[in-house]
């Protein structure tokens, strides 16, 4: 399974709507809503700070099996990964960071088509996309009830920044573009 992404217009909604309509794509993502706020977030995100770190841009891709739309992909590109707490009061306060360009990663997979390795297909594509070609660090935050998600993000070389789910409940899964294995003083890349 190789898919191909291809920008996502506002012509693709009446596709993509759909899918936001299936239980755990509300549960785990967000609702029907939530492509169409995607695409007009698009066009002020640039240059905001959200907890922490600079958005410099985001993208939305629909997944191509051939010519069939499978799946939707987006990120948001910040400065740097932060890793956020509750500083008591409800709002988040930066703990740690890491400073490379990084991509937040969320994904839906037409919910007819899952298991069939489509959402590994879609990371694996959005790795290679040139318009991410900058990024350093790529993350996703997931719900730990999400065994769908956090396989799948595992599956294409995600590995798990905490053991524990975060203030907000959350566990996130980072990956390096090129993935370092320090032993000694020697680092390793692997494919
Ligand atoms: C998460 C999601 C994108 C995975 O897409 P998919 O095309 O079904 O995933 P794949 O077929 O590529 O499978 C990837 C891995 O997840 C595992 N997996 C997929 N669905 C699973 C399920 N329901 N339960 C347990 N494992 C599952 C696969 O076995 C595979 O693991 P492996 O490589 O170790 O065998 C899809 O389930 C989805 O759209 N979920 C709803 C939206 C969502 O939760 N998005 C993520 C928000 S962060």
């Amino acid at each position: 399974m190789a898919v191909e992404l291809k920008p996502m217009t506002r012509r693709d909604l009446a596709v993509v709507r759909p899918w936001f309509e299936d239980e755990d794509v509300q549960r785990f993502l967000g609702g029907p809503e939530w492509p169409a706020r995607m695409l007009t977030l698009a066009e002020t995100v640039a240059g905001t700070i959200f907890r922490g770190a600079t958005q410099t841009a985001s993208y939305r891709w629909i997944a191509l099996d051939g010519a069939h739309p499978v799946g939707y992909i987006d990120c948001g590109i910040t400065d740097r990964w932060t890793v956020c707490d509750d500083d008591g009061t409800g709002a988040p306060v930066v703990v740690s960071a890491i400073d490379v360009p990084a991509a937040s990663v969320a994904l839906t997979v037409d919910p007819s088509r899952r298991g069939a390795g489509i959402g590994r297909s879609m990371v694996r594509a959005l790795l290679a996309a040139p318009e991410v070609r900058s990024v350093e660090l790529f993350g996703a935050g997931v719900d730990p009830d999400n065994v769908a998600s956090l396989r799948c993000f595992g599956a294409v070389g995600f590995v798990l920044q905490t053991s524990e789910p975060d203030w907000e409940g959350m566990l996130y899964l980072i990956r390096e573009r090129e993935r370092r294995f320090r032993r000694g003083n020697h680092a390793h890349t692997c494919p």
